[in-house]
């Protein structure tokens, strides 16, 4: 490991973390001084700047028109499937911004306000949420790829005074009506908002009703609004992602301390400075998307690109190196899949030609793991850096990276390198003891977490607690398994437990058996995650069938049905293609279901059958099924 500039910062983040965090705080401009750079009097709840004041949405674009930024890029939006392109500069960001912030005021939406956005990757999303921020409004963003159920949970949840959404998503095969399935999200949860904006799109323009108001309208008769001051401590937003049941948890994220790291890791870990521009691929409905679409680029005075289309097919898989050559990024970010289908498009890289993208100094990709293969490929076609980094939605930012700007590193295929300052990674044996270096565990942080990541969860601290506090007191439990080498590179090897990360997409087993069960043949169903080599993962389905049900007769058509109900209640993201009907379900003496050992079987893995197994026929007249995986 480096003994330069990283192996300084990282002994200072975690020996003095206040000393560390207090001069990383300067550079973020506040309306009160922070009081206390960290706040440890609560353990395990650490509050990071308690008693500073500022605003996020002024960090993010009034500071920067001060400046005189104001003629510079601030969002390119680029839309192959419209055909549609815009740009905005910060002046011309911040005037919408304050603008659709008046109209949010108009609709009674003051500062702790709950405001639910879902939308597609449309500018228009960029600024319902710095408008939430700029009236210290709370806002939660959902990827539009969910469907009704999904989508009630997160308004049951949070509940929200207004939604805010779009007529239609536009995926290369087909329009998305949201509107339906807004209307049936709304229909389903029991807190009902008070009002809709709707965005017009001309692919599909939604119905409206008495609740429902246009965006357009809103805007003509709403005036700028200037900046609310928040404290450091208050949520700027609430970030609903997947556990292992079908309920969703809220990660919160703060103002004060979201905005020092994300502005810190801007330029250390992602080497893009002021002026810059940067490109990343994901969806503003992600984590992924919220930090480096919008947050983190726009705090540091960057450009950022909004790209509504996808890495291939749109038209073809030299669309990400159109984009770089026509925007000039410096750098990308975007999940491996994304490369692994251009690679499978394009394998030779052939559709480069042409574009010039001399200037990208680096491809930083997470969300899943970095296959060594598709690293290999993407560094041989790109000559420059192809960087890993992994982190989830619980933190908001890098817990291991290569630090581009900091002290860039050799890289090592497989590994997303050392741990980031202000992470205290350590790798836990079954005792909750320290493994050795190369030995694996469990990957926990020592608390406290650095600013950025969650303090709690949305109104449940308990849960907060129970489901990443508890199981290695003093430690929060990342829910990945991995190991630390001798050189203090971090292996990210997968969950250890089942949560799916379908093409970096996080989604819950426990969501997709909800919808499985909802099913009227269903007495009980299972849903694990096997291995994909082009998503890294997809979901596979196993259901036992009520008495009366005739596998052979109905099987086929009641399989159709159980994959267009996780469509249709989940969102064709799941990307649920097999389900087998099986005569029961392995499990443990006290009803567990062996998810694990099944998914292991399923790998082609050696399986790890617990003890308390309760009748190990049931897993041995699996395994033939278990074994035909139809993809
Ligand atoms: N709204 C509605 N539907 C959506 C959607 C959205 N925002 N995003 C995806 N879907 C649909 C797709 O149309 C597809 O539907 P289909 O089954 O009818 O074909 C289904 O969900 C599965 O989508 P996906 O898993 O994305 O597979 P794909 O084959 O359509 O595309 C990739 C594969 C690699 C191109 C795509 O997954 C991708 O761009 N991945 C990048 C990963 C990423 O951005 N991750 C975010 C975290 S960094
Ligand atoms: P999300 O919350 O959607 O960002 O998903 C977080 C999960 O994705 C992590 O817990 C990991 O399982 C996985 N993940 C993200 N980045 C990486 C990476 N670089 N390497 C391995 N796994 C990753």
């Amino acid at each position: 490991m480096s003994n330069g500039a990283y192996a300084a910062a990282y002994e200072q983040s975690i020996s003095d973390p206040s000393a560390f965090w207090g001069k990383a705080a300067e550079s973020i401009e506040w309306i009160t001084p922070p009081e206390k750079v960290l706040d440890d009097s609560n353990p395990p709840f650490y509050r990071w700047f308690a008693g500073g004041t500022l605003n996020t949405c002024f960090n993010a674009l009034d500071r920067h028109v001060r400046d005189g930024r104001g003629g510079q890029i601030a969002l390119f939006y680029d839309s192959p499937v419209t055909g549609y392109r815009s740009e905005y500069t910060y002046g011309e960001l911040l005037e919408q911004v304050s603008r659709f912030a008046g109209g949010l005021r108009n609709l009674g939406i003051e500062k702790g306000d709950r405001v639910v956005i879902y939308m597609p990757m449309v500018p228009e999303a960029v600024i319902a949420m710095l408008a939430c921020a700029r009236l210290g409004a709370i806002h939660s963003v959902v990827f539009g790829g969910f469907a009704p159920a999904e989508l009630s949970a997160r308004i049951e949840d949070a509940a929200p005074k207004v939604v805010v959404s779009a007529s239609c998503g536009i995926e290369p095969n087909r329009t998305i009506p949201y509107k339906p399935m807004l209307d049936a999200g709304i229909e389903r949860s029991t807190h009902k908002p008070e009002r809709v904006v709707m965005l017009q799109r001309p692919q599909a323009e939604a119905e409206m009703t008495a609740r429902d108001i246009d965006w357009n309208e809103l805007m003509a008769g709403a005036d700028p609004v200037d900046c609310v001051e928040v404290a450091a401590t208050d949520p700027l937003y609430i970030l609903y992602t997947s556990g292992t049941t079908g309920r969703p948890k809220g990660i919160v994220r703060d103002n004060g301390g979201h905005a020092v790291a994300l502005r810190w890791s801007m330029e250390n870990v992602y080497d893009v400075k002021p002026g810059e521009v940067w490109f990343t691929a994901s969806d503003v409905g992600w984590v992924v998307g919220h930090s480096y679409i919008v947050y983190a680029p726009l705090l540091t005075g960057a450009t950022t690109i909004l790209y509504e289309g996808k890495p291939v097919g749109t038209p073809d898989a030299g669309a990400f190196w159109r984009i770089i050559a026509e925007y000039g990024a410096v750098a990308m970010f975007t999940a491996p899949t994304a490369y692994r289908a251009i690679k499978r498009d394009d394998p030779k890289a052939a559709l480069l030609e042409g574009h010039d993208i001399s200037h990208l100094r680096n491809v930083f990709l997470a969300g899943e793991r970095l296959d060594p293969d598709t690293y290999h490929w993407a560094n041989d076609v790109l000559h420059c850096e192809v960087v890993d980094n992994w982190w989830q939605t619980e933190t908001g930012w890098p817990i291991a990276a290569n630090l581009r700007g900091l002290d860039p590193m050799p890289i090592k295929p497989g590994s997303p390198s050392v741990r980031v300052p202000g992470y205290d990674v350590q790798v836990l044996d079954e005792y909750g003891q320290d493994a050795p270096r190369g030995q694996d565990g469990a990957i926990a942080i020592k608390l406290p977490l650095p600013p950025g990541t969650l303090p709690t969860l949305w109104q449940d601290d308990e849960r907060y607690v129970t489901s990443y506090l508890s199981a290695y007191p003093g430690y929060y439990l990342t829910g990945d398994g991995g190991m630390i080498d001798e050189d203090g590179y971090v292996f990210v090897m997968g969950r250890t437990d089942d949560v799916l990360n379908v093409a970096g997409h996080r989604l819950s087993t426990g969501s997709i058996e909800a919808a499985l069960a909802g099913h009227s043949a269903v007495a009980e169903c299972a849903v694990i995650g096997v291995h994909d080599d082009f998503k890294g993962q997809i979901p596979r389905g196993l259901v036992v069938l009520k008495g009366g049900y005739d596998p052979d007769l109905e099987g086929e058509k009641i399989k159709k049905e159980l994959i267009q109900r996780v469509r249709d209640e989940v969102g064709a993201v799941a990307s649920l293609k097999q389900v087998d009907i099986v005569a029961a379900l392995p499990k443990t003496r006290s009803g567990k279901i062996l998810r694990k050992t099944m998914r292991e079987i399923a790998d082609g893995k050696v399986p790890s059958i617990p003890g308390t197994i309760e009748d190990v026929g049931v897993l041995d007249a699996l395994t033939d099924t278990l074994k035909a995986t139809q993809h």
